[in-house]
């Protein structure tokens, strides 16, 4: 093919929040494809808070992005050449193609999905790694009851909307931790959530007091420090706390410790943190529940849709430590 793949590399680790300069715009001749290989045209990014992670040279669960590598990111496209048999020219998938406007892949980790279905924003959503991370978080690692009480911070973000909309098809009361009155009404008008708490007004640890007076069952946080400390004041007995994420930490070097960890032991509560991938061979059987509750219309894909360009990563990545974002953060690419 004789086009340029515009893509975005790591020209630098960042410290604390990344910043343009921790970026380099580059481009090269679209690649052939060799045998067993497709070559995907990029149309949506998916934006996690993960990624800021994936910058540092530090151990963790995934290998760091290496200096001047194109930035990993899950994304949604189409084949547009193909020499895999399982493959063919048109087919819309998903995969960790990266930030640039085309990939090679060799088909593995790549799924076919229908956006005729539903968007392709959807698969990076509901029907995607968040789906997925709320379903197994929230069931598996939460050991949610029916009727129980549910804690949830960084609830209008992408995870965090989806545990609320699961806990409430599940007969649940849902309490939401979101910041700003405009994300707290989403939740209790749109959303279904019972309650919804401002952490960005002083004396929001009061508010929770009142939205939860005996104490949650399920404390499901994305957002760690403070907030974390705050959720842990209102367990219930035999409480768990599921980590999921500490998206108030990343782009510090040195994480805020939990203070009130006390708290379980007087409630004979647990805190269990976890990562999606464990569940990548159940991912099946909870893609076809959410799907269903999805055409039942139980359940809402809460998406932030911005329209750009590859160019356009480095500026919208930003928009999830600074709130930003209401529901699953994408760059769509173009027009598609
Ligand atoms: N364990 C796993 O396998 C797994 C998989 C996927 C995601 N995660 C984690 O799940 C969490 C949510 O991810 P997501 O994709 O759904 O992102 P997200 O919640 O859609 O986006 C981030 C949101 O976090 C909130 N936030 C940012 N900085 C904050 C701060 N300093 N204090 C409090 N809130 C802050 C913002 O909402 P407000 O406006 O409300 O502040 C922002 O909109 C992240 O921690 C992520 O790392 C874990």
């Amino acid at each position: 093919m004789d086009a340029t793949n515009h893509q975005i590399r790591l020209a630098a680790r960042p410290t604390g929040e990344p910043v343009p300069s921790d970026w380099a715009h580059t481009e090269e001749p679209v690649p052939t494809p060799e045998d067993g290989q497709i070559l995907v045209r990029v149309t949506h990014l998916s934006l996690d808070p993960a990624m800021r992670a994936w910058l540092d040279d530090r151990p963790s669960y995934i290998p760091p992005v290496g200096l001047n590598e194109v930035m990993r990111a899950l994304a949604g496209g189409e084949v547009v050449e193909s020499k895999n048999p399982g493959f063919a020219v048109g087919d819309h998938v998903t995969g960790v193609f990266g930030v640039q406007e085309y990939a090679i892949s060799d088909g593995r980790g790549v799924q076919k999905v229908d956006p005729s279905a539903v968007p392709m924003t959807t698969y990076l959503s509901a029907l995607g790694m968040t789906g997925m991370t709320a379903y197994f978080g929230l069931f598996d690692v939460g050991a949610l009851k029916d009727g129980e009480t549910v804690l949830i911070s960084g609830a209008a973000g992408a995870v965090g909307s989806m545990v609320g909309q699961l806990a409430k098809i599940k007969g649940c009361r849902v309490i939401g931790i979101a910041g700003g009155a405009e994300k707290c009404a989403t939740l209790t008008d749109e959303l279904g959530f019972d309650a919804a708490v401002d952490y960005k007004v002083d004396g929001w640890s009061r508010g929770l007091r009142e939205a939860a007076p005996d104490g949650v069952d399920v404390f499901f946080d994305n957002v760690g420090g403070e907030v974390l400390d705050a959720g842990l004041r209102r367990l219930a007995r035999g409480a768990r706390v599921v980590i999921c994420g500490a998206i108030s930490q990343y782009n510090s070097g040195q994480p805020y410790g939990p203070k009130n960890y006390l708290s379980l032991l007087v409630n004979r509560a647990r805190m269990e943190g976890f990562v999606v991938f464990d569940f990548a061979n159940r991912y099946a059987e909870a893609g076809a529940e959410i799907a269903g509750w999805l055409r039942a219309g139980k359940l809402h894909s809460k998406e932030h849709v911005v329209t750009g360009s590859v160019g356009d990563f480095p500026a919208t990545l930003p928009k999830l430590f600074r709130g930003e974002n209401l529901g699953k953060l994408v760059l769509q690419i173009g027009k598609d």
